[in-house]
């Protein structure tokens, strides 16, 4: 089953209660913590992450756009996220295993985010610590940007290399998800699909999470 992550970060800031409410039938709920360094933008942190725990029940999908996460992992785990993703591209590759290693020290679920540039290669070595692979198909930074489909054969190559070493890990995609590209990413070879401007922007949220889900899910049959 395709899996749906709403992305607050197209949320009401000022409703930010409500509008978690009105995405309750999603998978994921998809946090967007973004630094001013590593991307163009600054948004939300762990305090955010601590007072919305107690308001859902989905699990807290929290993508960490920040440099060296490493410092910070634990105290994300610590304020309610369900899985952390840290960026290959924000650290050295011993940084990044640290920290992968420290979320799952916290009893959490481990994520790794892989930029539109980054070959699946980068990925490689991280595999078998990895709860979550995040193929972003758009350049971080900010929501209601254009799909970009050359990501696709690094999802596809990703999905190969998870299937056949029966890995335990799911592929998510992150950027530019709506009606139809939901259908290329399920294609392709993503079950957790993270959707912002699709969801947000729906006049009746609940409705358009079901529309996502339904129509990955028939491409993905095919
Ligand atoms: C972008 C964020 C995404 C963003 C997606 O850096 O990681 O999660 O919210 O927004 P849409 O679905 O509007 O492209
Ligand atoms: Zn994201």
């Amino acid at each position: 089953m395709v899996k749906i992550a709403p992305s607050i970060l197209s949320a009401d800031f000022a409703n930010l209660e409500r509008d978690i409410r009105r995405v309750s039938s999603a998978d994921y709920l998809h946090v967007d913590v973004m630094d001013g360094c590593f991307v163009p933008n600054i948004t939300i942190g762990i305090p955010v992450v601590q007072c919305i725990r107690p308001v859902t029940e989905l699990p807290l999908d929290v993508h960490l756009m920040i440099e060296r996460p490493a410092r910070y992992v634990e105290r994300f785990c610590q304020a309610g996220a369900d899985i952390v993703t840290v960026h290959v591209e924000s650290d050295t590759a011993e940084n990044t295993a640290k920290a992968l290693e420290l979320i799952r020290g916290c009893g959490k679920r481990a994520g790794l985010a892989l930029k539109p540039a980054t070959p699946a290669e980068a990925a490689l070595p991280f595999l078998d610590q990895c709860a979550l692979v995040l193929v972003m198909t758009v350049e971080p930074g900010f929501g209601g940007q254009s799909f970009l489909a050359d990501t696709m054969p690094k999802l596809r190559r990703l999905r190969q290399w998870v299937d056949q070493r029966c890995l335990p890990c799911e592929l998510e995609v992150d950027g530019g998800i709506d009606l139809v590209t939901c259908r290329t990413a399920a294609e392709n070879g993503a079950q957790v699909l993270v959707a912002g401007s699709a969801v947000y922007r729906a006049e009746n949220l609940q409705e358009r999470i079901q529309a996502l889900r339904e129509r990955a899910e028939k491409r993905s049959e095919a």
